[in-house]
Order: structure tokens, then sequence, then C-alpha cells
């Protein structure tokens, strides 16, 4: 029997890596040996990281990346299942576990990180078309091997074509790097998220600059989200119209690591529940900004923005 949209998953295209954080006052200087104040495992990876925020907004969601076997792996999946995110999808690789060691200063909330790939077979077109579409109503994709990528998107775009308009699989792209490949998935999505960093890259010192120059990259009837960190988010409607949230910053900044993605799920979350862009993307801003003043993302259960 056919899925009511209701009961449709989030599904989200990506990395997930094992990051550990270690927790200082102030920034070590190179060459020393200090102590830091909590050291820790946490699940990690924008499209991984999403799903958290996804799950615990309300959002029924699932992930799609590589995944190695070993002690990491073990740990991965669990967390995944403590935050009920469908890990069917998963694929197994005989990679290394990508891992990020992770600087989180308390002292300014800054996160420094040190990433490393392991050569991760990333999930291709032939991976992707075991996928039953029909159980999705919306699909994000963290922008990496993006040629492989645009493949699978035209898959979504041709099922699209088959079924009627209510459902239809929302496509949205995530461009974060400053990488020349990314850029092709600026036409190729309903709803495009470009960082700051790829922004100011390709020229643009202002949100506005940023939408009204990326804009034409976007195919007609597109929303590009662009958040600035402290000055909160813009978007370009469907039609063109701009639009600002500002940032809603904690009493105290404590961590800023996976807030980007944080803002992506909230963001995704409204929308896809046929919210305006205005409320998603203020949304958007309040759940990333309630992230920062707290370590990891459970307490995102507890903002009372839910
Ligand atoms: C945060 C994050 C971390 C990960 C790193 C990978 O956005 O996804 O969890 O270590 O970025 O670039």
């Amino acid at each position: 029997m056919a899925l009511q949209e209701e009961q449709k998953k989030i599904l989200c295209v990506g990395l997930v890596c094992l990051d550990i954080i270690s927790v200082v006052d102030k920034f070590p200087q190179e060459d020393s040996d200090s102590r830091c104040l909590s050291q820790r495992w946490q699940r990690g990876g924008n499209a991984s990281n999403s799903c958290t925020v996804l799950s615990l907004l309300g959002s029924p969601c699932a992930f799609m990346g590589s995944l190695c076997a070993g002690p990491v792996a073990s740990f991965i999946l669990e967390d995944f299942q403590r935050f009920q995110v469908d890990v069917s999808l998963l694929r197994k690789c005989g990679c290394g576990a990508p891992t990020s060691l992770v600087i989180s200063n308390n002292g300014t909330g800054s996160r420094t990180i040190l990433h490393s790939n392991s050569n991760i077979a990333e999930v291709t077109l032939d991976d992707f078309n075991a996928v039953d579409l029909s159980a999705f109503k919306w699909i994000h994709w963290e922008g990496r091997n993006a040629d492989e990528q645009v493949k699978m998107i035209t898959r979504v775009e041709r099922y699209n074509q088959t079924v009627a308009p209510e459902r239809m699989i929302v496509v949205s792209v995530e461009i974060e790097k400053p990488r020349e490949k990314l850029y092709q998935l600026f036409d190729r999505a309903d709803v495009v998220f470009v960082s700051k960093d790829v922004a100011r890259h390709l020229g643009f010192q202002t949100p506005t600059c940023a939408l009204r120059g990326l804009r034409p990259r976007l195919r007609p009837g597109a929303v590009l989200i662009c958040a600035w960190a402290e000055k909160g988010a813009d978007a370009a409607d469907a039609d063109g119209t701009l639009l600002h949230s500002d940032a809603f910053p904690p009493e105290r900044v404590l961590d800023t690591l996976g807030a980007g993605d944080t803002f992506n799920a909230a963001v995704i979350h409204k929308l896809a529940r046929g919210r305006p862009l205005q409320e998603a993307l203020t949304f958007g801003c309040r759940v990333a900004g309630a992230k920062c003043g707290f370590h990891g993302y459970d307490d995102i259960a507890h903002t009372g923005l839910i």
C-alpha cells in the first residue's frame, strides 16, 4: 500500500564520521602539553548531523552514506539508533572510518576541525538505484562526489515526472566547500543551501550580494538559502523575494560544531511540512543559535522550540 505523505521520510545523503572532541577553555599553543576540560566521541558528518537534528525535531529520517566495519562503526550505528535514524541505506565499505579531531573552545565557541577522510568510497548511482523512492518526500544531498550526485538527482527528477505533484520528492543540496565541482549542483535542486565560505570565495561579501549574484545559477523557481553565522541567514524565495532572519545567539556560545547542519535540518523540517520560507529561515536560526549554547545535539529536545 502506498505510504501517506506524512509517513514519508526525509533522506540525507552524505558523510558520517567520528568526531573526537576535546573541549578546552583556551586554544592550546603549538608544541605545548595541556589538559582539556573534557573529551568525547560524537557521531559527525554533515548529513549525519542533520539526521540527528531532524529526528530530534520530530521529522522521521534516513541516512545514506558509507560506513566501514569495526568498533567505530558500532559506535556510529548505536548512536544512529539512539536518535531513531533509519540506517537501512548505509553502504558498508572496506575503508577506515573518516575521523575528525575537533578542538572545541569553550572560551570563544570556535571549533577547529582536523579531518581525515581515509579514501571513503562515496555512495554511487548504483547504490542509489536500489532506493525505493516512494518512501521519501524529501532528499537532501551534502555536496561531495558531485558528478555522481547529479546522476542520482536525475533519477529523482525522472521519478518526479511519473507521480502526481503531491507525491513529488523535493530535492535539496548543500554547497558548503569552495570546490568547483560542487557548483554543478546549483541548478539541480529545489532548495540550495550555500555556505558563507562558498559565497565569499565566489566574491560576495554580504548575504544579499550572494543571493543576488548566485540566484541566476539556480533553476527557475528554486530557493536559495545562505546562512551567515552571527549575521543570521538570508534566502531568496522561488519568485526572487529576499528574506532575512537575524541570528539568535545563546547567552554564552559554547559549541558551534554542527551549527550549520542544525540550521539546514531545521529549515528542511519546516519546509517539508509546507511552512513558509520566512518561518523556516527564522526557525533554522533559532534552533542553530540554541544549539551553540550547549555541547552536542541532545538538548535541542529541551529548547522549547519544538
Ligand atoms: C560539522 C561536521 C563534523 C565533521 C566535519 C566534517 O559540520 O560535519 O561533524 O567532523 O564537519 O567536515
